[in-house]
C-alpha cells in the first residue's frame, strides 16, 4: 500500500494546514466572528484563488500569540505524523507571527520549537522552518520578513521563500529579501509556476536564485524551459490535489507531475494547505498511484529526491528514517 509509506513533506503552509475546527475554536474563545469562512458541513468555503488568500488571511486573525502557534504546532506535526510523514518543512511568516518585529518573532519561533521538540518526541516527526515573505504584501514587508529569518537562521530555520499571489509584480522585485537570506547561510524557494506561467518560473531561477520552486508545474508549457529545470536540477515542490482544487487541472489525471518527472525534471509531491484541498499526503500517494500507476518504488525514489532536496543539515537528513 504506497499510501502506508513514509514521507517527506517540503511544502506545507503552517496556517493552511491549520484544522478548521481548530481555528473555530480559536474564534469562539476569542469571541471573533468568523463564520462567513466555513461551509455548513465546517470545512473553509471560499471560491477561487483570490478569495482562498483571503479567507486564510481571516482565519490568521485569531493566531494571536506564540500560544496560538504552539497549539497550532502540535495540531499539524500530529495530523502529519499519522499520514506517515516523518520530515516536514512548513512554511512561517513574520507576517502572522508578530508582523516583522524580530523580537516578537523569535517569541514565536520559540513556541513553534517547542511545540516541534514535543512532537518529535511522541510522533518521531522531525520540523524544519522556511521562513516565508508574502508577495502580494510587497517587497516593503519581504525585507523585515527577510531581516527575520536572517536573524534567526540556523539550527532549525533553514531556508526562505516567497507564497502569495504571483500575479503581483515581478519575481525580482524580491531580490533585495533573497539576497539578505542567502547571505545569511539560508536555502532559497519560491512560488513560480502555479498561477504564473513559465515566464514567472524563469524570473524565479534567474532573479532569485532559487532551487526549489513551490510548484513550478506551469514549466510544462514551456519545453525548454522543462529541459533547462532538468538540466539544472531544480526540484519542484509540487502540490497536485491543490493545484486540482484550485482549478488548473481538471483532474490528477491532467495533472503534468509525471510528465515532467518524465523528463528528468526533479519532482516531490506535498499538500500545500491540506485542509482547504480536502487532502492528505496519504491522499496524494494514493490518487497519483491510481492516476500514474506510481509504485511503492517509485515513491521511493521521490522521497529520495525530496530528502536530498531537504534544506535540513547532514546530521538531520542521517536521522530521518
Ligand atoms: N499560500 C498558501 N497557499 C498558497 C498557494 N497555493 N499559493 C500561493 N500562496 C499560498
Ligand atoms: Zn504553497
Amino acid at each position: 500500500m504506497v499510501a502506508n509509506l513514509p514521507k517527506i513533506e517540503l511544502h506545507l503552509h503552517h496556517e493552511g494546514a491549520a484544522p478548521p475546527a481548530f481555528i473555530r475554536q480559536l474564534a469562539q474563545e476569542k469571541r471573533i466572528d468568523l463564520s462567513r469562512i466555513f461551509k455548513p458541513d465546517g470545512g473553509y468555503a471560499y471560491r477561487d484563488f483570490a478569495h482562498f488568500l483571503s479567507v486564510y488571511e481571516a482565519a490568521c486573525q485569531v493566531l494571536t500569540g506564540p500560544e496560538e502557534f504552539r497549539r497550532l504546532t502540535l495540531a499539524v506535526l500530529e495530523e502529519s505524523a499519522a499520514n506517515g510523514v516523518v520530515y516536514s518543512e512548513t512554511f512561517l511568516s513574520p507576517d502572522f507571527c508578530g508582523g516583522g518585529d524580530v523580537g516578537v518573532w523569535r517569541e514565536y519561533l520559540h513556541a513553534i520549537r517547542e511545540a516541534a521538540d514535543e512532537a518529535e518526541r511522541t510522533h518521531g516527526i522531525i520540523l524544519r522552518g522556511i521562513v516565508t515573505c508574502i508577495r502580494h504584501f510587497g517587497p516593503d514587508k519581504a525585507r523585515p520578513a527577510a531581516v527575520c529569518a536572517a536573524e534567526t537562521a540556523g539550527d532549525w530555520i533553514v531556508g526562505f521563500g516567497m507564497g502569495g499571489d504571483e500575479s503581483v509584480g515581478r519575481q525580482g522585485d524580491y531580490a533585495w529579501a533573497f539576497d539578505c537570506a542567502r547571505e545569511a547561510g539560508l536555502r532559497l524557494t519560491t512560488h513560480a509556476g502555479e498561477f504564473g506561467g513559465p515566464d514567472s518560473v524563469r524570473q524565479a531561477v534567474h532573479d532569485l536564485g532559487v532551487e526549489r520552486l513551490g510548484h513550478g508545474v506551469r514549466a510544462i508549457e514551456d519545453p525548454g524551459l522543462v529541459a533547462e529545470l532538468a538540466q539544472r536540477g531544480t526540484v519542484l515542490e509540487v502540490c497536485p490535489g491543490s493545484n486540482v482544487v484550485l482549478g488548473l487541472y481538471p483532474d490528477f489525471a491532467a495533472h503534468p507531475i509525471a510528465r515532467l518527472r518524465e523528463a528528468g525534471v526533479k519532482v516531490t509531491v506535498s499538500t500545500d494547505d491540506p485542509p482547504f484541498f480536502h487532502t492528505t499526503m496519504r491522499r496524494e500517494y494514493q490518487m497519483l498511484n491510481r492516476a500514474f500507476g506510481w509504485d511503492e518504488d517509485d515513491f521511493a525514489a521521490l522521497n529520495a529526491t525530496a530528502l536530498d532536496a531537504a534544506f535540513c543539515d547532514e546530521d538531520t537528513r542521517a536521522r530521518v528514517k
